[in-house]
């Protein structure tokens, strides 16, 4: 199908009803359903002028720069560049195609690109709704060839909430942090679990492979499983920033949570014809208790 400025989407669906839509602009996820159809995934209701930037929710890909410390556009380019179809990509594991429905997409360097950051890659993003509803996400970046080169790497998840303050965080207690609102100090996680009472901005260092986030009001418990991804981000903008940001209603903030499976604090580095592999799965289960 496609949107409303004539760019490609392609909608997966499970014979359940489930529902995940990717668009080609920036590889973005930008919708998933479960199968009564609700949104599982936070999209702003305020558009973004074309090609001006991604768009604000669902899981924007962040590479090869996360954030605005490097010499690119906030968050790198990928996000901002019209992605292809991969009709013939190279194989991954059968877990990762298994009873699923998937499509692959690719982005290779624009001249563009090369100008800005001068290393010949290739970014592939495989994204798979499974017969349970499940969403993955397998992005792959191959050195196609000279010198070795760095990177960064996020998928901005927006998971969609009742309420920010019916949320709570799970599985990065003790974990070591840092907290970009005070420059990027390194901090130790004292509390249980992370809830939110203001602006929120940090970056989990090597933490366990499984998050949960869990939303009191809904009863429901997205579980976030990755691999190749050490650090994770969680954010959330509160009142004050929401209002700086033209792509995000005043109250909007209340309704999502960003937690991201992401590659920041050791950047990977690939050698020629080397490839990186990261995976997130991101889980809905109903939360049985509130503990
Ligand atoms: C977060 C960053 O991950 O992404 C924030 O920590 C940033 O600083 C946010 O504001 C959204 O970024 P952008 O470029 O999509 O507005």
């Amino acid at each position: 199908i496609k949107d409303w400025n004539g760019i490609d989407q392609i909608v997966l669906r499970n014979p359940h009803g489930a529902s995940a839509t990717v668009s080609l602009y920036g590889g973005q996820v930008i919708s998933w359903r479960n199968d009564r159809g609700e949104e599982l995934l936070f999209t702003s209701s305020k558009v973004n002028v074309k090609g001006s930037k991604a768009m604000r929710g669902g899981i924007p890909i962040c590479f090869p720069q996360f954030g605005n410390c490097g010499s690119l556009e906030q968050h790198g380019f990928a996000r901002n560049k019209m992605w292809v179809v991969d009709e013939d990509p190279p194989s991954l594991p059968s877990k990762d195609s298994n009873g699923k429905s998937f499509v692959d997409l690719l982005l290779k360097p624009s001249e563009e690109d090369l100008k800005s950051w001068p290393h010949s890659f290739e970014l592939r993003l495989r994204v798979c709704l499974g017969m349970d509803g499940n969403l993955s996400l397998i992005s792959r970046v191959r050195n196609m060839n000279g010198k070795p080169f760095s990177f960064s790497f996020a998928y901005h998840s927006y998971l969609s909430v009742s309420d920010i303050s019916e949320v709570r965080v799970e599985g990065l207690e003790t974990m070591d942090y840092f907290d970009y609102l005070c420059e990027r100090e390194r901090f130790t996680e004292q509390g249980d679990a992370i809830t939110f009472e203001s602006e929120f901005e940090r970056v989990y260092l090597s933490s366990p492979n499984s998050v949960a986030v869990l939303d009191h009001e809904r009863k429901r418990t997205y579980v976030l499983r990755k691999e190749g991804l050490p650090d994770v981000v969680v954010w959330n903008p509160w009142e004050k920033k929401s209002k700086t940001m033209a792509d995000l209603g005043d109250e909007e903030y209340r309704k999502m949570v960003c937690v991201d499976g992401a590659v920041i604090e050791k950047p990977i580095t690939l050698k020629e014809g080397e490839e990186w592999i990261g995976r997130l799965q991101i889980v809905v289960v109903p939360s049985t208790f509130w503990s």
